[in-house]
């Protein structure tokens, strides 16, 4: 299977061929998203909340990002692997933004990387591009700016906010993103948005007529408890599997039932162990 490439997107969209991005945070879950045909692998800061159990994004830190990279590029092997630049490191100027993305190349084997903004991080994107690094935006509801937008609510609802939102985007295609993910707006604003670029949308809570959708692993896999958003659809329960399969394996154990019923499987199993 051949790896997909940050200008298949584009020829993606072009041929109306929808794109599939999921949020991955370790190698196993890579290894099966990647079997799946995910066309996109985020290694998104929404660890801070699903795998730290954070109550948002902000303290999520660059070390954890890199750190989550190199575990999900391990297990992806068709699929394009993004990551997130955190909070606060990529704001305070394009050197920062610099040497922070080039970890997440280097150190977590990225082929991409999303930030968060519209033209307030544009000349950012116009230095990390020209550089050579391949930069997602996103824009709409920015969980980073979640203090300033007074809560994780839609953006872009009236008309000026719309014309806002869409200046940010094509300030962000001008800058050379190759994509923007689109974040809890109106289905007829993503719609224009998508309709005046030539890169592809991929939406979150944003309607039918992105070029793409992205959602998070463990919304659409159901392991996570807290806040489920309206617009997430439920695949499976995986919380219930696990939480049913973990309590069996408890019950086996203080009622002597494993390891003697595993008995035969573990004498058929050759040993490992060197003498
Ligand atoms: O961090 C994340 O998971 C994201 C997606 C929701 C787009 O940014």
């Amino acid at each position: 299977m051949t790896k997909l490439r940050v200008p298949d997107l584009a020829a993606m969209k072009k041929r109306g061929e929808p794109i599939v991005m999921l949020t991955a945070y370790d190698a196993t879950m890579a290894r099966i998203f990647d079997r799946a045909g995910v066309d996109i692998l985020l290694v998104g800061d929404s660890l801070g909340n699903v795998i730290l159990g954070l109550d948002s994004t902000i303290p999520v830190t660059l070390d954890a990002i890199v750190h989550h990279t190199r575990a999900v590029t391990r297990g992806a092997s068709r699929t394009l692997v993004v990551a997130d630049m955190p909070f606060l490191t990529y704001q305070v100027s394009t050197e920062q933004a610099m040497r922070n993305a080039a970890r997440l190349f280097q150190e977590g084997g990225a082929a991409a990387v999303k930030l968060e903004g519209g033209r307030a991080v544009a000349d950012t994107v116009r230095r990390l591009v020209a550089a050579g690094l391949p930069v997602m935006g996103h824009v709409g509801l920015t969980p980073q700016h979640v203090h300033r937008l007074g809560g994780m609510r839609q953006q872009a609802r009236d008309e000026q906010a719309a014309q806002e939102m869409i200046l940010d985007a094509l300030a962000l295609e001008d800058a050379g993103a190759f994509a923007i993910v689109l974040e809890a707006i109106p289905d007829a604003v993503a719609q224009a948005v998508t309709s005046r670029l030539h890169i592809p949308t991929i939406g979150i809570g944003a309607g039918p007529h992105c070029n793409g959708q992205v959602l998070v692993s463990y919304d659409i896999l159901g392991m996570f408890d807290g806040f489920v958003p309206p617009f997430v659809k439920q695949y499976a329960q995986l919380g219930d599997v696990i939480l049913n399969a973990t309590r069996d394996f408890a019950d086996d154990v203080r009622h002597g039932i494993y390891p003697q019923a595993a008995g035969a499987r573990r004498d058929s199993v050759p040993l490992l162990i060197s003498k």
